[in-house]
């Protein structure tokens, strides 16, 4: 037995563990004493006390048995003033739980003052609808989750100031590590085709680099993307809020779900995810 599948079979003793160990260095192109905490010649980093992610599902004897005995969990944070990416995140949920995730969808609240929304029509029916339906993402959700997809509608190329505010709240989080190792993605909505998709989601690929996420785009890796989406993530251009997301549309945001959920649950048995959890014995 090589020194590589020792060490796989002593982190997760299943296929599922093993492939996530693949994934992992595919990922990262690290050599195993990169990463394991005791193998020798691994370099002692300086980390402060508590840093790093709590075991999260995937040691003791169920990781050593193999077995994923808990949901991989999905946070889903969008913002939607008019309904587009409220369509697209509904849509990311049920990929995701139809992957078998443990899915969470939360709005990002409004940040401005209540007559400025009362001044554009329908903005704050919209907002009174939506909250009643979906609770403000925590601290909590971000901790408990494998994964977060984060959605937002465009505001001039770039992210919402909703969205960002919350992630600007994650800073604390941040200082510990907690984040570090999720698998984290994105999608979003524009007015015009050529209004800043693209932008917007890779605007928002910056702070989960430096959330320490592993940022999963879509690529072309299943049909329904030569039919719509960008590869940075699911998409729609609403015409000036007059049409909500088609079916090729909705179908991205689906995989994306599933491709997350597939993501993060082989992330979650990986050593990113719990290099603290890994026994040694
Ligand atoms: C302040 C502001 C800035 C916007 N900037 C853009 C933009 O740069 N490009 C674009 O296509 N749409 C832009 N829009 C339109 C929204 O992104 C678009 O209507 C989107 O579909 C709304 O999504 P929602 O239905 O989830 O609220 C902007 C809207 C607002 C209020």
């Amino acid at each position: 037995m090589t020194r590589s599948s020792r060490l796989g079979k002593h982190l997760c003793d299943g296929k599922r563990c093993a492939a996530a160990l693949d994934v992992y260095r595919y990922l990262t192109n690290r050599s195993e004493t990169d990463y394991h905490p005791r193998a020798p010649g691994r370099s002692q980093r300086q980390r402060p006390t508590g840093y790093g992610r709590s075991p999260s599902g995937c040691t003791g004897a169920r990781h050593s048995q193999g077995q994923d005995m808990t949901h991989t969990k999905i946070l889903i944070v969008f913002y939607s003033r008019a309904g587009s990416t409220e369509a697209l995140a509904l849509a990311v949920a049920a990929g995701a739980s139809a992957a078998g995730a443990e899915v969470r969808i939360r709005r990002a609240r409004e940040i401005v003052a209540p007559e400025i929304m009362q001044a554009v029509p329908g903005w704050t029916e919209q907002a009174e609808r939506m909250n009643a339906n979906y609770e403000s993402p925590s601290l909590n959700d971000a901790e408990w989750a494998d994964a977060i997809i984060f959605g937002t509608p465009t505001r001039f190329g770039s992210v919402a100031s909703e969205v960002k505010a919350y992630i600007d709240g994650l800073g604390g989080l941040w200082a510990k590590g907690r984040l570090d190792g999720k698998a984290g993605s994105v999608f979003g909505a524009t007015s015009s085709t050529h209004g800043g998709n693209e932008s917007t989601l890779l605007s928002l690929y910056n702070p989960l680099a430096h959330l320490g996420m592993v940022i999963v785009p879509l690529g072309y890796g299943d049909p329904v993307m030569f039919a719509a989406g960008t590869p940075y993530g699911a998409t729609h251009a609403s015409m000036g809020d007059s049409i909500l997301p088609d079916e090729a549309h909705l179908a991205v945001a689906r995989y994306q779900g599933r491709r997350v959920t597939e993501v993060a649950r082989a992330l979650r048995c990986s050593p990113l995810s719990a290099v603290e959890s890994v026994s040694t014995n």
